[in-house]
């Protein structure tokens, strides 16, 4: 099909016009590298890559249009051959449910006293889930049910207190807070990891939470007391660190830059050493994530990290390790509500 005729069919109408197919896709190359080549002609709400192809949902006609019309027979970085960029014909929905190219993962040896995790899905290749699309406010109604729970749990009392402290934009932070905390967890059940059932030692990362805990609190609300949880941002110091970190035995808060905290230190070191799953939980961020995710984290570590980028290329990590990404709409930030996954199973010791 010319690129004209593609136009012309896509103009036609419908959600079914917004699906691409690209191929070749070198195995090497990181979908994070294809989904910001593929992402200037427009916002991808969702994208699975099968073998060598990649289905790219975008989130208008006239941008999978512009990306047909821009993108076919140009090369993807770092390589020589060029690629298709053709609508995809089917239905819509058809692409999601194609078979995925995955090997199974043996089971992995965590760290030597943890029992081996086995992945119930395996993430060669990356996948998305649903969008989100409409605002209904489900987080607002989560943490109303949060508050009124506590009522019969006087410990909980200083983290709600946090989350109900007076902000700039309400319904936006909490927005962003909960939908991490949502994704996370539904990476969670989805792959069958456990994390919330008080058997596996959680240690949490939350850089750039800005100047109080609020992520770190909206996590801390929701898993159990095999959680150690780390807000780690230099605003957290104007706020007495101390004092925050008093909210809950487990949650500290470190007013430092994040690339200046040292993991060999304490209280890092104390809790990574009985971490069966490190998580990270990056919102709006502005702290290097690449870095900490691929240098100050222990490498034979299970680690999942949830990131919510706002501007820059702060919270976008280039890896392979991109499992998931959509847009939630559930999150009152037109513009700053990508939800991206990341998984590393962590290389056996
Ligand atoms: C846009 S704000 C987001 C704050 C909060 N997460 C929110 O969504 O409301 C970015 C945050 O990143 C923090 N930040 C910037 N550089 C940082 C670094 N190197 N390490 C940790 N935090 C950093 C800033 O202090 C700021 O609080």
């Amino acid at each position: 099909m010319t690129s004209l005729a593609s136009i012309q069919q896509l103009q036609a109408n419908s959600e079914s016009k917004r699906t691409v197919v690209v191929k070749p896709i070198p195995k090497h190359l990181y979908s994070s590298v294809i989904l910001s080549f593929l992402e200037q002609a427009g916002q991808i709400t969702e994208f699975k890559r099968i073998k060598k192809k990649l289905y790219a949902h975008y989130s208008t006609p006239t941008t999978a249009a512009l990306a047909i019309q821009t993108l076919h027979g140009t090369t993807l970085p770092g390589t020589s051959i060029p690629v298709s960029v053709q609508l995809y014909q089917h239905q819509y929905a058809e692409w999601r449910h194609e078979k995925k190219e995955t090997k199974r993962e043996p089971e992995r040896k965590m760290k030597k006293k943890s029992a081996p995790v086995t992945l119930a899905t395996t993430a060669t290749t990356a996948t998305t889930t649903p969008p989100r699309t409409t605002f209904t406010g489900r987080y607002l109604l989560q943490l109303l049910k949060i508050v009124a729970s506590s009522i019969k749990a006087p410990n909980l009392h200083p983290l709600v207190k946090i989350l109900t402290m007076k902000r700039k934009n309400h319904v936006k932070e909490t927005c962003e807070s909960f939908a991490a905390t949502r994704a996370l967890f539904d990476f969670d059940q989805r792959h069958r990891l456990n994390l919330r059932n008080g058997q596996k030692n959680i240690v949490a990362f939350v850089p750039g939470d800005g100047c109080r805990p609020y992520t770190a609190s909206t996590l801390m609300l929701q898993v159990p007391n095999t959680w150690t949880i780390f807000s780690i941002d230099p605003a957290l110091a104007t706020n007495k660190a101390s004092a925050l970190t008093g909210a809950h035995p487990r949650l500290h808060c470190i007013g430092k830059m994040l690339e200046s905290i040292s993991l060999d230190d304490p209280p890092f070191s104390h809790a990574l050493q009985h971490a069966d799953v490190i998580v990270v939980l990056a919102v709006h961020s502005h702290a290097p994530l690449q870095a900490f995710w691929s240098s100050q984290l222990p490498s034979n570590v299970h680690k999942i990290a949830v990131s919510i980028p706002c501007c820059g290329d702060y919270g976008w990590l280039k890896t392979n390790d991109l499992q998931y990404q959509y847009i939630d709409g559930e999150i009152d930030s037109p513009g700053a509500n990508t939800v991206l996954v990341y998984e590393n199973i962590g290389r056996d010791k």
